[in-house]
């Protein structure tokens, strides 16, 4: 790095000190937009120029150039060091001109680049693994496997990513040591500095949470956007950066009130949701009321019933909603075509990739308080339950009533801003 001189000031301060930190494994990990891809971006060109390779790889080989490529382009770019380095679009490297030291690019999935990946001179010397939570602990050690052969530099394997449930794999290797916000510092073993809910670090990992409040290059807009974020997991783990807890439980913040002695706060939007059935599943369908300034969803009234042919059902719902719209699976757009000419308003839920998972977040975001005579609606919400592994998915089954609510209240869930979005890709699949 003598070779070129840093702005101090164009790097976050939270993240200075790791610019020559020489630990194996370094963790930046926390909310969405603090910085920590623009710095390691930052940091990458910074190494190269100092006479190490680094390699930087995402578990996908085409979400590289849209991300990692053109971070360290920018990097480069900001750090006014393009005249210093050969840039190959076409190999997807940059090299030094005047040592030859390389930043090289592979995705995981593109095994035979992985195997074969070679910088011009000596070894390879570190690896940047970005959105590491999309990759297995496999992928990890086999990546950290190549780090080999003789080197002046101390190997290091840098992972980024946001956090998502606290049985990943990367949260079971590395984190026993973390202190949350409000615990007392675990040190006290010689080398361990603990500095709850931000940093720590042991003679073979140093780990640094951050978040959006971190970054002065953010717009007031980006800001907001991670301000006004308020769907339970996605406030824990964008916003806070925090690692999200999976209790067996899906809906923790529910309870049974007498709606019709005590009724919800006057002037509350009406919802209806339905989800079809026949079978062995019910139809089953929800009238709700929403308080979004008291972030409470009231259930006043439930039906769940098996064995109803569409004009049956027609004439319950307009008994049940009247010409009020009800959003129904959108699985049966036949269904939905028969009770629109039966005279119920009858919509289509729209279903993304990820609503699923998505509506219960945003559902988590709310108490809801359910009639006591909805006995089904509040028997499925205390059976309802995640299922082992990752993504996180909801045990199937017993959830019809729970599915007609999120239907009910689809047009109300806002579509996430595009860097949230992003995210759920990661953990909606
Ligand atoms: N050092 C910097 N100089 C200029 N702009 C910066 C810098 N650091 C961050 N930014 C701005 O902040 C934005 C968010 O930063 P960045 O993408 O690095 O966050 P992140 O922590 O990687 O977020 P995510 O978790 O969503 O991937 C960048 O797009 C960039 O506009
Ligand atoms: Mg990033």
């Amino acid at each position: 790095m003598a070779i070129f001189n840093v702005d101090l000031a164009d790097i976050n301060e939270v993240y200075r000190p790791y610019l020559s930190d020489t630990h194996r494994y370094q963790l930046f990990f926390g909310g969405s937009s603090s910085g920590k891809s623009c710095f390691l971006a930052t940091r990458a060109v910074l190494d190269a120029l100092s006479g190490r390779n680094v390699l930087v790889v995402r578990k996908v080989q085409r979400t590289l150039h849209a991300s990692c490529w053109n971070e360290v382009l920018k990097a480069l770019r900001r750090l006014k060091a393009q005249r210093l380095f050969r840039v190959s679009r076409s190999e997807m490297t940059l090299t030094v001109e005047r040592t030859g030291a390389q930043i090289l690019f592979a995705g995981l999935d593109d095994v035979e680049k992985i195997k074969s990946i070679t910088p011009m001179n000596g070894a390879l010397t570190d690896i940047w693994i970005e959105e590491a939570t999309e990759c297995s602990r496999d992928d990890f050690k086999q990546l950290d496997k190549r780090l080999r052969g003789p080197s002046p530099f101390k190997k290091r394997v840098t992972l980024s990513f946001n956090p998502t449930w606290r049985d990943h794999w990367i949260f079971r290797e590395f984190f026993g040591g973390w202190a949350e916000e409000g615990r007392a510092d675990a040190g006290g073993e010689p080398g361990v500095r603990v500095t709850p809910g931000r940093s720590y670090c042991d003679r073979r990992v140093t780990i640094l949470r951050t978040t959006y409040r971190d970054n002065r290059f953010l717009t007031e807009d980006d800001r907001q956007a991670l301000e006004e974020e308020n769907s339970g997991y996605y406030h824990t783990v964008y916003t806070l950066g925090r690692w999200g807890t999976r209790g067996d439980a899906v809906f923790t913040d529910w309870g049974s009130a007498d709606l019709k002695a005590e009724p919800p706060p006057e002037g509350l939007r009406v919802f209806y949701g339905l989800d079809f059935g026949f079978g062995h599943d019910p139809c089953a369908c929800v009238r709700c009321r929403l308080d979004k300034r008291n972030r409470r969803i009231y259930v006043t009234d439930t039906f769940c019933e098996t064995g109803l042919v569409v004009w049956q059902l027609a004439e319950r719902l307009r008994a049940f909603a009247g010409r009020a719209k009800v959003t129904c699976d959108s699985a049966d757009p036949r269904c939905i075509a028969e009770l629109r000419a039966l005279g119920v308003l009858a919509v289509p839920a729209k279903k993304g990739p990820d609503s699923l998972v998505h509506g219960i977040q945003w559902l988590q975001g709310y108490r809801i308080v359910v009639d006591k005579g909805c006995e089904e609606m509040l028997r499925e919400l205390s059976a309802y339950s995640w299922k082992e592994g990752s993504p996180p998915q909801p045990r199937p089954g017993d959830d019809h009533l729970i599915d007609a609510l999120r239907y009910a209240l689809e047009s109300e869930q806002r579509p996430r801003r595009a860097t949230l979005r992003k995210k759920s890709e990661v953990i909606g699949r």
